[in-house]
């Protein structure tokens, strides 16, 4: 055998000798280095060659080195879905018939879910399509703070809490990147509004901006290992945020080691010098609006393009810093579109649907359940009135640069009358109109909302068939339209649009069988809140929003998401709105802080409507035997708490066990408790089990601006564990030593 081995190895070794096959460069070598391939590509490129690739070729890629074989990098929106291909140039469509996608629950609906696996199944599937779509970039997710409930854009986001941010980003990230194709977490950062989102510029403290506004996008990067980050349209500090010093250079790339690339949002970029020196690295969109108009072909004058080369041949700047942003572009695109080992991915696979319901199903959130109204009970063959434009409305087309062409989008009525089948009726009436339009970038929805019918009229017919029903479900909130939940737009206030109040009121009046399902990616205000017996919050779920959602309404899943944010009664009693500033054109002042959110109103003691963490199941939990690893902690340490959960009713479901920590004595203001951990748990009914959760110093920690350090105060720390922010079942001192 040995004798054998040798004499192929002697022939191997001849053959090699006889014909030698030529040495490939270490760019072209996907076993070489990484950094290695980088230097080696960039020492055989040209100035020219350098300024190509950091600049957009169309509207959605940039060139890469032809000459070299390296290959184009081609960016796809993101978060939801994989958006349809438009031309080239121009934002209408390209006509594909391969573009059309599964859509995903929007990002507060994942958030929702509290559960790490379902966002790593989600970037998992989107990620699949990505690749399949031959994408290298997906523009998302978005991990922009909820500061008030009337940001347009909340509903591509993850909620208030810059914890539960952070950890639901990172599963998202390292499973898209797992197909080659790279995860751009947006906005960075401090898109916290949409009106005037070119020209606002945030005024707040850098502890603010530690504690609550970077920490997502921190993890995003340093643990999730995000290959590029997008910068957002705003100002901070004098500069726009694509080309920022502070932002990019000093706290991304200094502070957090960044080694990827920063692309500018679509129109973002806006001076040659800036992007030059402050850390922008691929320019995207310019001359557009980021949504429809702008100069064609405009690339050669991108502020990374002629402009830059200019400045370049006049000797007025040196290549030190084009050199860097190349490096990190070639990087981009040879852990991506050169990455040689890379899965193909698939499109609107059976698991990905599959995938979209499931998390659509945990992340919707009971509110309410008076009377135990909810699940409907099909062993009556009950009628069900179905009542609401949001039964029927497509929610996938529309919203701003996350709308989509889908395969196919089940709604509410559709998944509720498979669901039901024969084991019930369901009836519809429009009860109110809403936004009858459907179109984006020549993407049509394909319905026709036309009613000509006055409110007067709808509300009776609503209310006629309410009366003769055993159920009566109102699917309402807002919809994708513009100052609903839309990019480029911020809401108009709290309260539901188009006189949906006053149908819920007229419905309450008639049956005590009311559900009230909210599709939104906010808060609204519900002055009819004690008359409700049942309230869904019902997020925008994607092609299966109709099945996950009649699955949670007539029982077949078990409801088991938690707001991830707050829903205040009144808009007032929002921090933002009650002393900070918002929606304004120049400087917006942060006035409320670090109290954002549930940490405004538990500061202030303002009782929210719907608190953050809260959510019911169809059963009970209760907690039992809190304990604590050790009652005092050492700077640097940590402890592991422990609670018995058990299911303590009738059917099986999941529960979010949340974990807070509040400083009992401190020379600054900190928050009543802030969420620093928590793990979801699933339960047969009657089951127990001890739920861990580690907490480690720097969950104690707040950040010192003045001495630039994250860092917390010797004496007591309470930790709370509970089912929500404000339904705390156990509470543990603590003492840092
Ligand atoms: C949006 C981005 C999006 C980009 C490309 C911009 O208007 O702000 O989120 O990725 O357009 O469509």
């Amino acid at each position: 055998m040995k004798t054998k081995l040798t004499l192929v190895a002697l022939l191997a070794t001849f053959a090699v000798a006889c014909s030698p096959r030529p040495e490939v460069a270490t760019y072209l070598n996907p076993n070489a280095p990484l950094e290695e391939r980088v230097e080696d590509a960039l020492a055989r490129m040209t100035v020219e060659e350098k300024i190509a690739i950091i600049h957009a070729q169309s509207k959605f890629s940039s060139p890469g080195v032809k000459r070299l074989g390296i290959p184009e990098l081609w960016c796809t929106d993101g978060p939801h879905g994989i958006r349809p291909d438009v031309l080239w140039d121009e934002w209408e469509q390209a006509g594909c018939t391969n573009d059309s996608c599964v859509a995903y629950p929007a990002l507060t609906a994942l958030a929702a879910s509290w559960n790490r696996e379902a966002s790593a199944l989600y970037g998992k599937s989107i990620g699949e399509e990505a690749r399949y779509r031959e994408k290298d970039v997906l523009l998302g997710p978005g991990v922009n703070i909820y500061r008030s409930p009337l940001n347009g854009r909340n509903f591509e986001y993850m909620g208030e809490d810059p914890y539960l941010a952070a950890q639901m980003v990172v599963p998202y990230v390292q499973e898209v990147q797992k197909n080659g194709v790279a995860t751009c977490v947006k906005h960075y950062a401090l898109n916290n509004q949409e009106a005037h989102r070119h020209t606002t510029e945030p005024v707040l403290d850098d502890r603010t901006l530690y504690e609550i506004y970077l920490p997502a996008f921190k993890a995003a990067v340093q643990e999730g290992g995000s290959w590029s980050i997008m910068g957002a349209y705003n100002y901070f500090e004098g500069e726009h945020a694509c080309h920022n010093d502070r932002l990019l250079n000093k706290i991304l790339k200094e502070e957090w080691g960044f080694d990827g690339v920063v692309i500018s949002d679509w129109g973002g970029t806006h001076d040659t010098e800036e992007a030059i020196r402050n850390g922008l690295d691929l320019e995207f969109g310019s001359w557009t609006d980021g949504l429809a108009n702008g100069s064609s072909n405009a690339y050669d004058n991108y502020y990374l393009a002629q402009p830059y080369l200019n400045l370049i041949r006049e000797g007025k700047v040196g290549t030190e810093e084009l050199d860097d942003k190349a490096r990190r572009v070639l990087r981009l695109i040879f852990r991506t579109s050169m990455n040689t080992d890379k899965p193909f991915g698939s499109l609107v696979s059976e698991a990905h649907i599959e995938a979209a319901r499931k998390i659509g199903e945990e992340g919707i959130v009971l509110l309410k359940n008076d009377n135990k109204t909810l699940p409907i009970d099909l062993s009556t063959k009950p009628r069900i009135a179905v009542i609401g434009e949001n039964a029927i409305k497509m929610m996938t087309v529309g919203g701003g640069s996350s709308s989509l062409k889908v395969a196919k989008e089940v709604s509410p009525l559709d998944g509720l009358r498979k669901a039901v089948g024969d084991q019930g009726e369901v009836i519809y009436a429009r009860g109110y109109v809403g936004d009858v339009t459907g179109e984006y970038n020549g993407v049509v929805a394909a319905q026709d909302l036309t009613e000509n019918r006055s409110e007067k009229e709808l509300i009776a017919e609503a209310v006629a068939l309410a009366k003769e029903c055993d159920w009566v479900v109102m699917f309402g909130g807002l919809n994708k339209a513009s100052h609903q939940d839309c990019e480029d737009s911020d809401r108009y206030g709290l309260e539901l649009p188009y006189a949906q109040d006053r149908l819920i009121e007229a419905l309450a009046a008639v049956t005590d069988r009311l559900v009230y399902v909210n599709i939104s990616g906010n808060a609204v205000a519900m002055p009819w809140v004690e008359r409700v017996p049942a309230i869904v919050q019902g997020w925008f779920l994607g092609s299966e929003a109709g099945n996950s959602l009649a699955n949670v309404l007539l029982g077949n899943a078990n409801p088991s998401g938690k707001l991830p944010f707050t829903f205040p009664v009144r808009l007032e009693d929002n921090g933002a709105h009650a002393v900070g500033e918002y929606g304004g054109s120049g400087k917006v002042h942060y006035n409320e802080g670090i109290l954002v959110g549930y940490r405004w109103h538990e500061a202030k003691e303002i009782a929210p409507l719907f608190a953050f963490g809260h959510g019911l199941s169809y059963t009970t939990f209760e907690y039992s035997d809190a304990r604590i690893s050790s009652k005092s902690m050492k700077e640097g340490g940590k402890v592991t708490v422990e609670v018995t959960v058990t299911n303590s009713g009738d059917r099986d479901g999941a529960e979010i066990v949340q974990l807070y920590v509040g400083d009992d004595e401190s020379s600054v203001v900190r928050p009543v408790k802030e969420l620093k951990g928590f793990e979801k748990v699933w339960l047969k009914s009657g089951e127990s089990k001890r739920v861990r959760m580690e907490l480690p110093y720097e969950s104690l920690c707040f950040f010192d601006a003045d001495q630039h350090a994250w860092r917390a105060e010797k004496g007591m720390f309470t930790l709370s564990i509970g089912a929500s922010s404000d339904d705390i079942r156990a509470t543990l001192p603590l003492r840092l030593k």
